[in-house]
Parts: C-alpha cells; sequence; structure tokens
C-alpha cells in the first residue's frame, strides 16, 4: 500500500513539477477570460470594418458577401455534382436532393489527391486537373449523358458580385498555384472543362466551406446561421442583415458572410499575444505576414508550433536532457494528429512516447508529461481564440436581431475539431462563459460542405430557370435588326398609300396636308394667342413676337382638364377650353382684346385650309362625344360666341408635330421634320407638293402630318405585337386603332410594361406571386416613373422605394426584374420610332436625289425629353437604317404654342396680302 501511495506521490509531484515548468515557459499562451473578452470586442470592431463602404478595403478581415441569402427550407430538390476543394481532402461528389418533399439526400462521392506540384504548380494546370478528376468522375458513375449543375465548393478567399462567380483575394493555407490570384476561378474552373468535350456541366454556384458546412447543418436544423470551420484552416460564416452590408445593394433579408476571420490581426491587431513561435512559424510558411490568426489555430499549424516550442525548450534544456533529434529540427515533422493523439484522455501519455520516439528523441517520463502540457497549452489557446472570435459573432447576431437572449446553432466541421479529443467540449465552454446570454447549439457536419453547396446550387438553378422564363418574356420585346428594317420599309409602304389618291381613304397612315407651305422668314412680328391642347399639359399662352431679331417672348398658363372634360360631351370641352382663355386674358389683363389665335390641336384633323380641321378621331385619353367630323375651328367659334364675353381671330389649326416642327424652324431653317414622342407619338415632316396628290398644285413644299401613331392599324406589324401589346390595345379607349402609337408613346408604355409585370406575377416570378391592387389598376405607370425608374444614377433602393410609392410592395430582386422589363420595353419604343423615323428620312433623301441628307428633327415630348435612353435608342437605330442621312436632332425648348404662333403670323400675313390683292 505504502509503496504505491509513494510512487503515486512522487507521480503527482512529477507532473506538477512539469506543468508549472512549461506554464512559466508559456506564460504567454495562456489567455486570461479578460483577454479573451478584449479579443472578442476586437473582432467585433473588425467585423464593422470589414462590412463598411469605405473602411473595408483597408480591413484585414473581409467579410465577404457570398450571395447566399437563405438557409434551406426543404423545398429544395434535383441531382447536382459537386467538388469540394481546398479542405485536407479534394472530393468529386454527386448529390440527389429529395423530390416529393421529404428532406433526404444521397451523395455518391470520390477523393482524388492533390500533390504538391499540382497546388503549388501552374494555375492552369490546377484547374485541368480539377477538370480531369471530374470528368473521371462522371464516367465512373455513368453520369456523361447529363447535364447537370455544379455546385464548387472552393475554400479560400474569394470576391464574390453574384454566386457563381468568385476572385481569388489570394491563397490560403497549402495552396499556392501561379497565375490564380485576382482571377474569377468560376471562370477558370469553366475554360479548364471545356477541354473535356464529354462534359457539359454549368456551374451556378461558388461557395466557401464554412457557406457549405452551415448550409449542411441548416438543412437539418433551421436555427442554423453559423458555420465554422477548425481544420486545415479556420475560418467562419454567419447570416448578416442586409442593411447592414455597404458592399451588396438592397436592405431587405439577409445574407451569408464568409467573414475570412483567419486573417484577423494581419493588420498588428493582435501583436500583442502573438509569440515568438507563432513569429517564426509564420516566418516560414508560404504567406508570411498573412492569416496570423488562423495560424495560431487552425490543423496546418498547431504541430508546427508544438514542434518550434519543444525546440525551443530542448535547446534550453528543458526537455530531453538537451538533445535534439535531426526529425525535431525538421519543419512539419508533428502534425496536428500528433498533437491530438498526445492529448488523448487515457492512452495520451503512452502515445506521446511513442511520438517522441518516432522522433528520434529519448524522452524522460518528465519530457512526456511536460510535451503533454505544451500540446495542451497550443490547442487550448487554439479553442480559446476560436471561441473569442465566435462569441463576436453570436453578440452580433443577437444585437441585429435585438434579442435579450439569442437561441442559435453553430454548424461545425474540419478535422482539428472532428479528430482532437478535448477541443470540442473546450471550445463549447468557453464560448459559453463569454456570451452566457446566447444559448448556443453546436452540430456537426456529417457529411462536410457538399450538401450545403447543393442547397445552394439547387436554389441558383431554381433562379436560374426563372430567369429563363423572364428572358423568354423579354425576347418579345428584342427586335433584330431584320425585324426593324421589316418595320422600315412597310413605314416607307404606307408614307406612299397615305400621299396617293387612289389609296389614300384606306391607308392608316393618313398622310394629311397641313397647309403650311412656308417656314417663318424673320418677318414675322407682333402679339399673338397660342392654346396648346392634347399633349400632358394644356396650355393658353401669350407670344409676342419681334420682327428681325428672331426672338419671341412668351407668357403661359397650365390648365387642368380633367378627366369627366376630356371624355366629357364636345360642348362641355370647348366650354372649358373657353373658360381657360377667359382666365388668361383676366390674368394677362387683356380683357378685351382682339388678337390672332393660333390653335395647337394635337389630334387628327384633315384640314382643307389653315383654318379648318375635322377631327377625324379622338386619340390618346380624349373621348369627348359629337367632335369626331366636326371641325374644331368651329367648335372653339361657337364656344366663344356662347360665352359672348370677348373676339377671338381663330387663324390657324395646327398639329403639334406642326408646331414643334416650327418652332425649332424658326431658329434653323433646315428642320423639315417635327416628332413627338410624349403621351402620343406622331412625325410631320415637308413634302413636295408634286406628291401630295390631295392637293392640287406642284409647286414647292408643305408640311404633312402623317399620323403615323395608325401605322399598323391594318395588322401590317401584327408579327412584332406581343400579347402585352394586344391588352394594352383591347383595355383603351380606342381598341384597334394607333397600334403603333401604342408601343411607342408614354401613355402607353407603363401599361406596357404592367401587363408584363402582371404575366410575370402570375407566373410566380414576381412580387411573391402575389397580384396586388395596385397592380391592377391601369395607369400607374407614368412615363415619368418609367423614366426614373431607368435612370442609370438610381440604386436599386431607389427603385424600389418607387415602386414603393406607387404601392408596389417589391424586394430588390423584384425591382431588378421591373428595371429590366421597363428597359426592354422602352428601348424597343424607342427603336421603332428609329425605324419610322429612317423611313421619311430615306423617302426625302431618295426624293431629292441626295447621296446624303442633311436635315434637322425638331422634337418635343415627355417621353423623349425626360427618359435617360430613349433619344440615344432613337438617334442610333436612325443612324443604324439610314446611314446615308445624317440627322440632326434639336430639342423643342418652348413646346408647340411657339410654333403656333409663328405659323398664324405667317397666315395673318398671307391672309392680308390677299385682301389687299
Ligand atoms: C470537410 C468539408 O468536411 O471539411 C470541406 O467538406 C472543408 O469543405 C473541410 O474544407 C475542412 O476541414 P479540413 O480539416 O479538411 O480542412
Ligand atoms: C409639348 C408641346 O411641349 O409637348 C405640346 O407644347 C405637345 O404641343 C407635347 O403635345 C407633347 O408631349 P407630351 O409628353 O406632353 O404629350
Ligand atoms: C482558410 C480559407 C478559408 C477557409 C478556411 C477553412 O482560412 O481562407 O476560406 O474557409 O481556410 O477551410
Ligand atoms: C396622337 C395624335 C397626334 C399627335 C400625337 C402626339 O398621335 O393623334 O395628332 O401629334 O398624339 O401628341
Amino acid at each position: 500500500m505504502f509503496a504505491v501511495h509513494l510512487v503515486a506521490f512522487y507521480f503527482t509531484k512529477l507532473k506538477e513539477d512539469q506543468i508549472k515548468k512549461v506554464d512559466r515557459f508559456l506564460y504567454h499562451m495562456r489567455l486570461s477570460d479578460e483577454t479573451l473578452l478584449d479579443i472578442t470586442a476586437r473582432f467585433q470592431a473588425e467585423m464593422e470594418k470589414g462590412l463598411g463602404k469605405d473602411t473595408n478595403p483597408t480591413a484585414s478581415v473581409k467579410m465577404l458577401p457570398t450571395f447566399v441569402r437563405a438557409i434551406p427550407d426543404g423545398s429544395e430538390n434535383g441531382e447536382f455534382l459537386s467538388l469540394d476543394l481546398g479542405g485536407s481532402k479534394f472530393r468529386v461528389l454527386k448529390v440527389q436532393v429529395s423530390e416529393e418533399g421529404k428532406r433526404h439526400v444521397q451523395m455518391e462521392s470520390q477523393f482524388y489527391p492533390t500533390p504538391n506540384e499540382i497546388i503549388r504548380g501552374n494555375g492552369t494546370e490546377l484547374f485541368e486537373y480539377v477538370a480531369d478528376c471530374l470528368a473521371d468522375f462522371m464516367k465512373t458513375k455513368g453520369l456523361q449523358q447529363k447535364k447537370l449543375p455544379l455546385g464548387f465548393t472552393f475554400s479560400f478567399p474569394c470576391r464574390q458580385t453574384k454566386l457563381e462567380e468568385g476572385v481569388l483575394l489570394s491563397w490560403t493555407k497549402k495552396f499556392k498555384a501561379r497565375g490564380v490570384q485576382d482571377t474569377d476561378v468560376v471562370c477558370r474552373l469553366t475554360k479548364a472543362m471545356r477541354k473535356h468535350k464529354d462534359l457539359d456541366v454549368d456551374v451556378l454556384a461558388l461557395v466557401n466551406d464554412t457557406v457549405g458546412t452551415m448550409m449542411t447543418c441548416a438543412y437539418d436544423d433551421p436555427y442554423c446561421e453559423v458555420g465554422v470551420i477548425i481544420g486545415t484552416g479556420t475560418n467562419a460564416c454567419y447570416m448578416e442583415d442586409m442593411s447592414n452590408i455597404d458592399l451588396v445593394e438592397g436592405d431587405e433579408g439577409r445574407m451569408c458572410i464568409n467573414t475570412e476571420w483567419g486573417a484577423f490581426g494581419d493588420d498588428g491587431a493582435l501583436e500583442d499575444i502573438r509569440t515568438e513561435f507563432d513569429r517564426e512559424l509564420d516566418l516560414g510558411s508560404l504567406n508570411p505576414g498573412k492569416q496570423l490568426f488562423e495560424k495560431m489555430i487552425s490543423g496546418l499549424y498547431l504541430g508546427e508550433l508544438v514542434r518550434l516550442i519543444l525546440l525551443k525548450m530542448a535547446k534550453a534544456g528543458l526537455l530531453f536532457g538537451g538533445a535534439k533529434s535531426s526529425a525535431l529540427l525538421t519543419k512539419g515533422k508533428i502534425e496536428t494528429q500528433h498533437v491530438a493523439a498526445m492529448e488523448k484522455y487515457k492512452e495520451g501519455l503512452a502515445n506521446t512516447r511513442e511520438i517522441l520516439v518516432d522522433l528520434g528523441l529519448e524522452p524522460s517520463e518528465a519530457d512526456c508529461i511536460a510535451v503533454q502540457h505544451v500540446c495542451t497549452i497550443v490547442s487550448f489557446r487554439s479553442a480559446n481564440l476560436c471561441a473569442a472570435a465566435l462569441a463576436a459573432i453570436l453578440t452580433r447576431l443577437r444585437e441585429n436581431k435585438k434579442l435579450a437572449r439569442l437561441r442559435t446553432t453553430v454548424g461545425m466541421d474540419g478535422t482539428l475539431y472532428k479528430i482532437h479529443p478535448q477541443y470540442p467540449k473546450r471550445l463549447h465552454k468557453v464560448v459559453r462563459k463569454l456570451v452566457p446570454n446566447c444559448d448556443v447549439r453546436f452540430l456537426l457536419s456529417e457529411s462536410g460542405s457538399t450538401k450545403g453547396a447543393a442547397m445552394v446550387t439547387a436554389v441558383a438553378s431554381r433562379v436560374q430557370a426563372q430567369r429563363k422564363q423572364i428572358d423568354e418574356v423579354l425576347a418579345f420585346f428584342r427586335l433584330t435588326r431584320e425585324q426593324l428594317v421589316g418595320v422600315q420599309d412597310k413605314m416607307s409602304a404606307e408614307l406612299e398609300y397615305g400621299l396617293k389618291r387612289t389609296t389614300h381613304a384606306l391607308a392608316t397612315v393618313k398622310m394629311l396636308p397641313t397647309y403650311v407651305c412656308g417656314m417663318p422668314d424673320g418677318t414675322e412680328k407682333g402679339k399673338y394667342l397660342a392654346l396648346d391642347l392634347g399633349g400632358t399639359n394644356f396650355r393658353v399662352l401669350l407670344v409676342k413676337i419681334r420682327s428681325g431679331r428672331r426672338s419671341v417672348r412668351m407668357y403661359n398658363k397650365i390648365f387642368a382638364i380633367p378627366l369627366e372634360i376630356m371624355q366629357g360631351t364636345g360642348e362641355e370641352l370647348f366650354d372649358h377650353i373657353v373658360q381657360c382663355i377667359a382666365d388668361f386674358l383676366d390674368y394677362m389683363g387683356l380683357k378685351g382684346a382682339q388678337l390672332p389665335l393660333g390653335f395647337t390641336f394635337s389630334f387628327p384633323c384633315r384640314q382643307a385650309n389653315i383654318d379648318k380641321g375635322t377631327l377625324i378621331e379622338w386619340t390618346k385619353g380624349f373621348k369627348a362625344t359629337d367632335c369626331e367630323g366636326e371641325d374644331v375651328v368651329d367648335m372653339l367659334r361657337e364656344a366663344i360666341k356662347r360665352r359672348n364675353e370677348f373676339d377671338l381671330d381663330i387663324v390657324a389649326v395646327v398639329n403639334d408635330t406642326v408646331g414643334t416642327m416650327m418652332t425649332c424652324a424658326y431658329e434653323d431653317p433646315n428642320c423639315e421634320i417635327g416628332l413627338i414622342a410624349g403621351t402620343g407619338s406622331n412625325m410631320c415632316y415637308m413634302e413636295e407638293m408634286r406628291n401630295i396628290e390631295l392637293v392640287d398644285g406642284d409647286e414647292g413644299k408643305m408640311c404633312i402630318n402623317t399620323e403615323w401613331g395608325g401605322f399598323g392599324d391594318n395588322g401590317c406589324i401584327d408579327d412584332i405585337r406581343t400579347q402585352y401589346d394586344v391588352e394594352v390595345d383591347e383595355g383603351s379607349l380606342n381598341p384597334g386603332k394607333q397600334r403603333y402609337e401604342k408601343m411607342t408613346s408614354g401613355m402607353y408604355l407603363g401599361e406596357i410594361v404592367r401587363q408584363i409585370l402582371i404575366d410575370l406575377t402570375k407566373q410566380g416570378l414576381l412580387f411573391r406571386g402575389q397580384i396586388s391592387e395596385r397592380l391592377r389598376t391601369r395607369g400607374i405607370f407614368e412615363t415619368k416613373f418609367l423614366s426614373q425608374i431607368e435612370s442609370d444614377r438610381l440604386a436599386l433602393l431607389q427603385v424600389r422605394k418607387i415602386l414603393q410609392q406607387l404601392g408596389l410592395d417589391s424586394t430588390c430582386e423584384d425591382s431588378i426584374v421591373v428595371k429590366e422589363v421597363c428597359g426592354a420595353v422602352s428601348r424597343r419604343a424607342a427603336q421603332l420610332c428609329g425605324a419610322g423615323l429612317a423611313a421619311v428620312m430615306e423617302k426625302r433623301r431618295q426624293d431629292q436625289g441626295l447621296e446624303h441628307l442633311k436635315i434637322t428633327v425638331g422634337v418635343d415630348g415627355t417621353l423623349y425629353k425626360l427618359h435617360p435612353h430613349f433619344s440615344r435608342v432613337l438617334q442610333e437605330t436612325v443612324k443604324e437604317l439610314a446611314p446615308q442621312c445624317d440627322a440632326m436632332f434639336m430639342l423643342s425648348e418652348d413646346g408647340s404654342g411657339k410654333g403656333a404662333a409663328l405659323i398664324t403670323a405667317v397666315a395673318k400675313r398671307m391672309q392680308q396680302a390677299r385682301r389687299e390683292h
């Protein structure tokens, strides 16, 4: 008995002494709770720095957005390929995620070696090797015929701007292949795969192993929102609120952030806790100065730290009687698996002896105890540091959720965590101590990152399928050059029909003579009244023209025309107009003045003279009764008479295109085309009298109001009309009429957009499949909103705000789609307009027998003026389709009122000249 006690006493004493000795020697490696809390606080600050847009470039903890936005919800399914590269083992896998709603995953996998000459050789060869392994796997599994989506687990820091792309920031751990840094690794892999003709694989997702681990665990436990790897390297990811991620647009929901915490301390933030051993290890590594936190923690470095400590202790005579072996002097001879074996609860000491003997040393009992304790200190420090950083993440999650207590699950993986006997226990304990207000469940990922990567890929593949559906819809709006040339040719034909006496009656492009024959010559002068009715605003104007100086002064007032007047009776409409004139005269102090008046009336009128215009039919938003077939000048005169307050001399009735052309021609006599791209769409131009069969005389030119809005009313462009155009037409005030206008002008573009959005929503591709009341409301997308949404300067969040103002509760993804839809619709509009304009310009060029035509186009209309791209696309199209015409586009700043006044002035002069004769 006594002897046994004595031995036990002796052993305890020996152990105590050795432990004390090592503790003293490694004093710096033992971190107090206080220090750990301090590290937690430092890491919190690092996370903040990495997330900030301005601070990220200099942050060492990169906090990389992963574009993984949600944890699995169980609806994922399909068959996927997976690569898992960057941990201790390289694997290729096939993953089958269950159909039929049951959560079930089947995996088949194969390991492939990663020799140093591959992972530290030429980058292109590395990816070719990976592709070779994939090809081999597909062959052995008989998968060659299948086209499968692939999820690429790549466990290195990558900057992503979308899920299927990632630029390698730097190699870490054992990898150092040349020429890969700063390139997109998905692109590199895809390129390498192209060498295999039978390989038809789509890389849909690039995931870090932490993300894969989190997703794997979240498939079984929906509380899982953190993934941690403690393996060859160490790292963590977690779900961050979008509103905190400056680097990614959008603020709703969450996104997984790959912290790349291994780089914590690379800016010197951990110098106070780093030891001489850490420094020595770093200097001998593949990436000196980098991944300093990782080098204190992860499996690739733990054994080496122990070796460096043992060597120093031996050198100091504190171990092995001062003896060193050549193995002990050799880098990498002690590995993490050795550290784990030495720390085993029962066999640990025996293992230690064996390992030391294998290293060519002759350890005493005391040496073994001391060495074992060195291992404990090193691995304990590792667990402590991990715990400190993890505590920061957990605190952040709790604060983001504004909870007093957080319940959460952390998905775990990595060989150190898995094979080290004490590691998990220690880590969990410290975490719970550091964040007592978090109930943390640690869940080991049994199946690696791949299952999670497959979940991400499944979601990506669903998104891709949806994308395809959206693209299919928008494809109808993407016109080919041939289609545009077709439109141009048909427009040319219609222009001719409209001008010819025999075909005019049936023509859809009416080509109305305006009796405006000359351009202002600068001698015009006097005071004129003008009305401007039919665009977005109704105006009454006073225009003072001063002769000689080509200068005009204008005073105007905008009046509202209520919907019930626009669509009431003709008498009410004209009475309202006269009422507005009366108000204006009053306002200008001109009561009783008898002024000549030019009436801009922006609807198709058949004219027999400059002051006679019979309304053919209403267009756009007007539908007042008893006007069609009537002379609008007469109607206005009668309304003035009814009021019996003042008299006006109505000299001219003018279409807005004509007014616009005149406004611009006053400055630039070469302006012989007037274009309106506004509420409606129309164009006028100066035509040779000899071509206008409806009007006698062959001398000179006359302006023709084409009324091209009616182009296509005979079905000639039905091949490019979409179901959405048909729906917009059917819901309009004039079904079947103005088909070209309905594809090109502001009043209808928003409606087309709305119809597409309704359809996409029905298909479940937008607004969570819910068609709101607002979306059902006709006219919600006015031109101004369309223009705002498409502005390049606008961030996604602002687009979303506009949609919200419109009452459309959209996510950021929805906003992207809406913006795209707007873009497709407005682009088509501009191109169609351009094709029409090209037809007219070509006609003018050919009629004059010119090699090159130089012409100015006066333009007006809110679509042209406000939309960020319309004018550019229009001009590009014209250039493309009419290359021999050189068009100068001149924006009419003053509206058509000025032009109408000028026309009135000219008409008045001619009237007087006739009288004098
Ligand atoms: C594996 C994962 O289980 O763990 C890998 O599938 C990951 O994606 C690895 O990289 C990390 O551990 P280690 O120890 O292999 O680096
Ligand atoms: C104005 C003109 O500037 O533009 C009007 O003065 C014209 O005559 C109008 O009808 C066209 O644009 P919108 O967008 O107002 O229909
Ligand atoms: C390294 C890598 C990181 C990875 C970790 C674990 O730290 O940089 O991306 O997650 O190792 O494998
Ligand atoms: C409509 C009208 C037309 C007008 C155009 C632009 O197309 O019919 O007369 O020029 O809108 O306002």
